[in-house]
Order: C-alpha cells, then sequence, then structure tokens
C-alpha cells in the first residue's frame, strides 16, 4: 500500500475519473486512486503517454482496472464525444478528479475561441462535469473534486476581456489565477446547485509542486521548482483525501490545503459573481445544468 498521511477509505467497485493523469499531480493522484483499488478511467489527449502511465500505475499497484479514452479538454466536441463515450460504457461515475490545468505564457486560443488556460482548465471541465453529472447522481454517493489553487486567491474573472485580448499578465496575474478562481466559483455553485443529491464538490491546493507546469518558464524558475518544490506524490495527497477521506464524506463545498480545510478567496461567497460566471459558463459551453 502507498503511503498517505490519513487514513483513505478503499475504492473497489467504484468508478473514478482523474483528467490530467498522464503527468505530475494526476499521475500520483491516480496511483493513490488505483492503489486503494478503484476502477480508473484516465481522458488523455496523448494516448502514447497515458499509456506508459497506465502500465507504470498497473505494474506499482497491481490493479489492471485502469482504461485510458481520448479527451482533449481544449475542444468542447471532443468533451461531448467522451462524454457519449463514457455514458455509453460506465453507468455510474463515483468520483470525478477535475486535475488536468495548463498555464501557457504566450496567448492562444482553443478551436471554440476560448483562450487556452481559462478554455482547459475552466469551461472544458465545466462541461465535463455538467455532461457525466447523471452518472455521478446515480452513484447515490459521488464526490467531484476540484484542482484549484492557492493562486485562485489573486485570481479575477474578466467579464469584459474574456479572450485576455487587452491584457495577457503572467502567471501570477493573468488568466491562470483566473481560471483557478474560476474552479474555485464552480465547486462552490456547483456543491450549492447539488447540496441533498449525495453528489459532494469540494476544491484544493495540492501545494507548490515540481512537475512540468511551469514548462514555459524561464530556466531559473524551472531550476528552483526542482529544487525547492514538493514532489508529485506529496502533491497528490490532498486531492486523494479529499476523494477518499472518510472525513470528508458528506463535506460539500469546501477548500482544501494539506489534508485540511482552509480558507479560500471571500470572492467564492459572492453569488452575483458565481452565477454570473455560472450562466457565462453554460451560454459558451452550451451545456445546462439539469436540476
Ligand atoms: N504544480 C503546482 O505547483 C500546482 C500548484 C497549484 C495547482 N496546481 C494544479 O494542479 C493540476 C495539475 O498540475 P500539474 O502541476 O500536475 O501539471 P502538469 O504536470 O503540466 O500536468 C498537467 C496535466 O494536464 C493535462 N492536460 C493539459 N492540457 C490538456 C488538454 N488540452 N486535454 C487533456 N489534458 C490536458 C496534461 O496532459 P499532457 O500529458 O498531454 O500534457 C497533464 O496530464 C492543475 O490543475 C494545476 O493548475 C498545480
Amino acid at each position: 500500500m502507498m503511503k498517505h498521511p490519513k487514513t483513505l477509505s478503499r475504492l473497489d467497485g467504484k468508478t473514478v475519473i482523474v483528467t490530467g493523469a498522464s503527468d505530475g499531480i494526476g499521475v500520483e493522484t491516480a496511483r493513490y486512486l488505483a492503489d486503494l483499488g478503484a476502477t480508473l478511467v484516465l481522458p488523455a489527449r496523448n494516448a502514447a503517454k497515458a499509456d506508459a502511465v497506465r502500465e507504470d500505475l498497473v505494474r506499482t499497484t497491481g490493479n489492471k482496472n485502469i482504461t485510458v479514452m481520448p479527451l482533449d479538454l481544449a475542444s468542447l466536441a471532443s468533451v461531448r464525444s467522451f462524454v457519449e463515450s463514457f455514458t455509453a460504457a460506465h453507468k455510474t461515475l463515483d468520483v470525478l478528479v477535475l486535475n488536468a490545468g495548463v498555464s501557457p505564457t504566450q496567448r492562444a486560443l482553443t478551436v471554440d475561441g476560448f483562450e487556452t488556460t481559462m478554455g482547459v482548465n475552466h469551461f472544458a471541465h465545466f462541461a465535463l462535469t455538467l455532461g457525466l453529472l447523471p452518472l455521478l447522481r446515480a452513484a447515490g454517493r459521488a464526490r467531484v473534486v476540484v484542482v484549484s489553487s492557492k493562486l485562485h486567491l489573486r485570481g479575477d474573472i474578466r467579464f469584459d476581456d474574456m479572450t485576455y485580448e487587452k491584457s495577457f499578465g503572467s502567471m501570477m496575474s493573468g488568466p491562470y489565477p483566473d481560471s483557478k478562481l474560476a474552479n474555485a466559483l464552480f465547486a462552490v455553485e456547483l456543491a450549492k446547485r447539488l447540496e441533498g443529491t449525495g453528489v459532494s464538490v469540494n476544491y484544493l491546493h495540492p501545494g507548490v509542486v515540481s512537475t512540468a507546469l511551469a514548462r514555459d518558464m524561464n530556466a531559473v524558475v524551472r531550476w528552483f521548482a526542482k529544487t525547492f518544490f514538493i514532489t508529485p506524490e506529496k502533491g497528490a495527497q490532498t486531492s486523494a483525501y479529499v476523494a477518499a477521506s472518510p472525513d470528508v464524506e458528506g463535506v460539500s463545498g469546501k477548500y482544501f490545503d494539506e489534508c485540511r480545510e482552509a480558507k479560500p478567496s471571500p470572492k467564492v461567497n459572492d453569488t452575483a459573481l458565481r452565477a454570473r460566471l455560472w450562466e457565462l459558463s453554460e451560454k459558451l459551453t452550451n451545456v445546462r445544468f439539469e436540476a
């Protein structure tokens, strides 16, 4: 069994999706959940890379119930086709970990016209979660785990410049922290909308983790990250905790850091801001929440 600072529940017979499990924190999150016996589905844009991770997870955990399925979060058509294929193959979904993320240093648009960071980190995960909601509800008790970041505290939702044409900023003040605030606002709003359904939604900061997320940063930043940041295994511990700890049973709409509840940005309590982002997300993704 893998070492974890907290007691986690077994996940035998539970179906679990982890997005972004082909690299970094997602690989180690998937490893923890595979080690707990979950039936894992790993959506990935790079099949060969994800297949190699799958083989490594099978070898290290002995769990063979791991499948890779195609999903490019930079395309809403790909999100739709993933939801269709997953729904054709599974009746329920017990845990959905929204972990994939990008932090590009150059502005680019997705095929749907989203700024890439907001498109991948927020809008695609919004569409994916709403598409999978019938299966989450069908599971009886299910968990949605949203990997945000402490940087959500620096985020803002730029309704007047959603494609970052006027100003792109940096990792500390551009679409990346904004997308992580969008993750937090989405998690809290979804938790409210799902009260009483058995589906809980929580969000978290994984720590400052040495991964390829900083791949586009300069060499000094990358050296600093490699030398001082925590390992991806440690970075996966809060995700695994929120996904599988009995302590989190029935807890919803909360923010976690280092495997305990933490204080999020006061912006998450702004109901008008949450509602405005939700309406915009429904409009731009063309996916609606069914109460
Ligand atoms: N690292 C940190 O210090 C830190 C701190 C706070 C929060 N976080 C959050 O933690 C999460 C994981 O980050 P990480 O550091 O592990 O990053 P990473 O090592 O760069 O991994 C990102 C993952 O997302 C996937 N991904 C990116 N774009 C995608 C797309 N268009 N479609 C499908 N999958 C896509 C990547 O797939 P490929 O393998 O194909 O590239 C990879 O599996 C992110 O949400 C990030 O915001 C990280």
